[in-house]
């Protein structure tokens, strides 16, 4: 089973970032956590991160057809990115979208997510931790549509 695990803008600058929004792992740390993650569940990842929407858009479509499933946090996208909602949707596979803070109880323009319509979970405000139950929680899904 192969994972796409995406992340979007400014996502590259976490452990630089708001602390108290975001926690004090950097992305590496949070895809090394993933990788012993994903050997524990016997899946593959495939990791990507850009600050631009259509980079983002070009790698799901390239790389849709060989996996199983896509574990996304969107960044700021999440809230206005409509042609990314629109490649998750065309890609055809299980989305799970995490979040770092908890976007219920910031601004209000960032308690919506554009692509919460067409995810099968949205886990929101566990910081680092919200990635490794996403990854459990599409790891689970796939296989029990697989059994079934
Ligand atoms: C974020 C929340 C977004 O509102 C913000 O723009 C981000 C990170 C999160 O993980 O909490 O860049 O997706």
């Amino acid at each position: 089973m192969r994972i796409l695990v995406i992340n979007g803008p400014n996502l590259n600058m976490l452990g630089r970032r708001e602390a108290k929004h975001y926690g004090t792992d950097t992305l590496p740390s949070i895809e090394q956590a993933l990788t012993e993650k994903a050997r524990a569940l016997d899946c593959e990842l495939v990791f990507f991160q850009s600050n631009h929407e259509g980079a983002l858009i070009d790698f799901i479509q390239e790389k849709a057809l060989q996996a199983d499933g896509i574990l996304i946090n969107p960044g700021a996208l999440t809230h206005y990115g409509y042609s990314l909602h629109d490649a998750l949707v065309d890609a055809g596979l299980p989305v799970v979208e995490v979040h770092l803070s908890d976007i219920h109880t910031r601004e209000e323009w960032r308690k919506i997510s554009v692509i919460s319509d067409i995810v099968i979970k949205q886990i929101s405000g566990l910081k680092a931790q919200s990635y490794l139950l996403g990854l459990e929680a599409l790891v689970e899904h796939i296989r029990g549509k697989k059994e079934k």
